[in-house]
Protein backbone atom coordinates (compact mmCIF):
# COMPACT_ATOMS: atom_id res chain seq x y z
CA UNK A 1 0.00 0.00 0.00
CA UNK A 2 2.80 2.81 0.83
CA UNK A 3 4.86 1.20 -1.77
CA UNK A 4 2.30 1.79 -4.50
CA UNK A 5 1.36 5.77 -2.80
CA UNK A 6 5.52 6.35 -3.33
CA UNK A 7 5.38 4.50 -6.69
CA UNK A 8 2.09 6.90 -7.84
CA UNK A 9 3.98 10.13 -6.52
CA UNK A 10 6.98 9.63 -8.38
CA UNK A 11 5.31 8.69 -11.15
CA UNK A 12 2.95 12.09 -10.66
CA UNK A 13 6.71 13.95 -10.30
CA UNK A 14 7.63 13.27 -13.42
CA UNK A 15 4.79 13.52 -15.37
CA UNK A 16 4.97 17.26 -14.07
CA UNK A 17 8.91 17.33 -14.96
CA UNK A 18 8.01 16.19 -18.32
CA UNK A 19 5.52 18.88 -18.66
CA UNK A 20 7.83 21.76 -17.51
CA UNK A 21 10.08 20.79 -20.06
CA UNK A 22 8.07 20.45 -23.16
CA UNK A 23 6.37 23.74 -22.06
CA UNK A 24 9.78 25.61 -22.02
CA UNK A 25 10.48 24.07 -25.24
CA UNK A 26 6.91 25.37 -26.87
CA UNK A 27 7.74 29.28 -25.86
CA UNK A 28 10.14 31.24 -27.39
CA UNK A 29 12.74 32.99 -26.12
CA UNK A 30 14.83 35.83 -27.65
CA UNK A 31 18.85 35.39 -26.97
CA UNK A 32 21.89 37.64 -27.59
CA UNK A 33 22.62 37.37 -31.51
CA UNK A 34 25.24 34.48 -32.20
CA UNK A 35 27.38 36.99 -34.71
CA UNK A 36 31.11 37.34 -34.66
CA UNK A 37 30.49 41.15 -33.73
CA UNK A 38 28.09 41.10 -30.81
CA UNK A 39 25.83 44.28 -30.68
CA UNK A 40 23.80 45.08 -27.65
CA UNK A 41 21.24 42.82 -26.76
CA UNK A 42 17.52 44.13 -26.88
CA UNK A 43 15.40 42.59 -24.76
CA UNK A 44 11.85 40.70 -27.13
CA UNK A 45 8.39 39.57 -25.55
CA UNK A 46 6.32 38.25 -28.63
CA UNK A 47 2.84 37.43 -27.90
CA UNK A 48 0.99 34.88 -28.88
CA UNK A 49 3.57 32.34 -27.83
CA UNK A 50 5.04 30.89 -29.73
CA UNK A 51 3.60 32.97 -32.80
CA UNK A 52 1.63 31.56 -35.19
CA UNK A 53 2.65 30.97 -39.21
CA UNK A 54 0.11 33.28 -41.13
CA UNK A 55 -0.97 35.24 -38.08
CA UNK A 56 -0.23 38.59 -36.73
CA UNK A 57 2.37 38.65 -33.47
CA UNK A 58 2.96 41.62 -31.67
CA UNK A 59 6.47 42.01 -30.61
CA UNK A 60 7.63 44.09 -27.70
CA UNK A 61 11.18 45.59 -27.97
CA UNK A 62 13.03 47.05 -24.71
CA UNK A 63 16.34 47.99 -23.26
CA UNK A 64 19.12 49.80 -22.03
CA UNK A 65 21.52 50.70 -24.86
CA UNK A 66 25.43 51.99 -24.67
CA UNK A 67 24.91 54.60 -27.49
CA UNK A 68 22.06 56.81 -27.88
CA UNK A 69 19.05 55.54 -31.21
CA UNK A 70 18.96 58.62 -33.09
CA UNK A 71 16.47 60.29 -35.03
CA UNK A 72 16.28 57.52 -37.45
CA UNK A 73 16.58 54.47 -35.13
CA UNK A 74 14.18 51.70 -36.72
CA UNK A 75 13.30 48.30 -35.22
CA UNK A 76 13.41 45.42 -37.83
CA UNK A 77 11.89 42.05 -37.01
CA UNK A 78 13.65 39.70 -39.44
CA UNK A 79 11.85 36.34 -40.37
CA UNK A 80 15.16 34.09 -41.84
CA UNK A 81 16.16 30.62 -42.18
CA UNK A 82 19.51 29.15 -40.81
CA UNK A 83 21.29 30.45 -44.38
CA UNK A 84 19.42 33.97 -43.76
CA UNK A 85 17.33 33.70 -46.69
CA UNK A 86 14.30 36.15 -46.10
CA UNK A 87 11.05 34.68 -45.44
CA UNK A 88 9.13 37.82 -47.10
CA UNK A 89 9.64 41.61 -46.34
CA UNK A 90 10.80 42.71 -42.77
CA UNK A 91 8.20 45.01 -41.14
CA UNK A 92 10.13 47.73 -39.54
CA UNK A 93 8.91 50.41 -37.30
CA UNK A 94 10.37 53.70 -35.65
CA UNK A 95 12.03 53.93 -31.98
CA UNK A 96 11.98 57.48 -30.89
CA UNK A 97 15.26 58.72 -30.31
CA UNK A 98 16.85 57.96 -27.25
CA UNK A 99 20.29 58.73 -25.09
CA UNK A 100 22.17 56.15 -23.97
CA UNK A 101 21.60 54.66 -20.61
CA UNK A 102 18.00 55.84 -21.02
CA UNK A 103 15.25 52.78 -21.10
CA UNK A 104 13.46 52.57 -24.68
CA UNK A 105 10.63 50.44 -25.18
CA UNK A 106 8.80 49.91 -28.53
CA UNK A 107 6.12 47.49 -30.38
CA UNK A 108 5.45 46.28 -33.76
CA UNK A 109 2.81 44.04 -34.88
CA UNK A 110 4.14 41.59 -38.10
CA UNK A 111 2.38 38.96 -40.01
CA UNK A 112 4.40 36.12 -39.40
CA UNK A 113 4.92 34.28 -42.95
CA UNK A 114 3.22 31.20 -43.84
CA UNK A 115 6.14 29.33 -44.84
CA UNK A 116 7.82 29.72 -40.98
CA UNK A 117 8.31 26.61 -39.74
CA UNK A 118 7.94 26.56 -35.97
CA UNK A 119 9.14 22.58 -35.69
CA UNK A 120 10.83 21.89 -38.43
CA UNK A 121 14.32 19.38 -39.16
CA UNK A 122 15.45 22.66 -40.51
CA UNK A 123 16.85 26.02 -38.13
CA UNK A 124 14.78 29.16 -38.61
CA UNK A 125 14.91 32.23 -36.80
CA UNK A 126 13.24 35.22 -35.73
CA UNK A 127 16.14 38.46 -35.72
CA UNK A 128 14.88 41.56 -34.16
CA UNK A 129 17.54 44.46 -34.81
CA UNK A 130 17.74 47.67 -33.33
CA UNK A 131 19.29 50.42 -36.42
CA UNK A 132 20.47 54.21 -36.64
CA UNK A 133 19.74 54.10 -40.44
CA UNK A 134 21.37 50.79 -41.60
CA UNK A 135 24.27 50.69 -38.50
CA UNK A 136 22.55 48.07 -36.09
CA UNK A 137 22.91 48.87 -32.51
CA UNK A 138 21.12 45.99 -30.80
CA UNK A 139 19.91 42.95 -31.75
CA UNK A 140 18.44 39.66 -29.95
CA UNK A 141 17.14 36.27 -31.82
CA UNK A 142 14.88 33.41 -31.47
CA UNK A 143 15.46 29.77 -32.87
CA UNK A 144 12.58 27.42 -34.22
CA UNK A 145 13.25 24.14 -35.07
CA UNK A 146 14.32 20.58 -33.68
CA UNK A 147 17.99 21.61 -34.32
CA UNK A 148 18.20 24.75 -32.22
CA UNK A 149 21.01 24.63 -29.59
CA UNK A 150 18.80 26.20 -26.66
C1 LIG B 1 -1.44 42.44 -39.19
O1 LIG B 1 -0.27 43.23 -39.23
C2 LIG B 1 -0.17 44.03 -40.39
C3 LIG B 1 1.18 44.68 -40.36
O2 LIG B 1 1.35 45.45 -39.21
C4 LIG B 1 -1.34 45.02 -40.44
O3 LIG B 1 -1.26 45.80 -41.61
C5 LIG B 1 -2.65 44.25 -40.39
O4 LIG B 1 -3.71 45.15 -40.30
C6 LIG B 1 -2.69 43.29 -39.22
N1 LIG B 1 -3.86 42.44 -39.32
C7 LIG B 1 -4.65 42.20 -38.29
C8 LIG B 1 -5.76 41.26 -38.55
O5 LIG B 1 -4.48 42.71 -37.18
C1 LIG C 1 10.91 22.06 -43.49
O1 LIG C 1 11.01 23.23 -44.29
C2 LIG C 1 11.47 22.98 -45.61
C3 LIG C 1 11.67 24.30 -46.31
O2 LIG C 1 10.54 25.15 -46.18
C4 LIG C 1 10.46 22.06 -46.31
O3 LIG C 1 10.94 21.76 -47.60
C5 LIG C 1 10.30 20.79 -45.51
O4 LIG C 1 9.27 20.00 -46.09
C6 LIG C 1 9.93 21.10 -44.07
N1 LIG C 1 9.88 19.88 -43.28
C7 LIG C 1 8.89 19.61 -42.44
C8 LIG C 1 9.02 18.34 -41.67
O5 LIG C 1 7.94 20.36 -42.29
Amino acid sequence: MNQKFIFAFILLFAISVTNAITLKKRTTEFLKCNSLDPLSFISVIVSPNPPVPGQNATFSVSGVLGQDIKENGVIIIAFRTDDCVPLGVYPTTSVPPTKAGIYFGATIEATVPRNFKLHNSTVYYINAYLENGNVPIGCAEACFGQRCKN
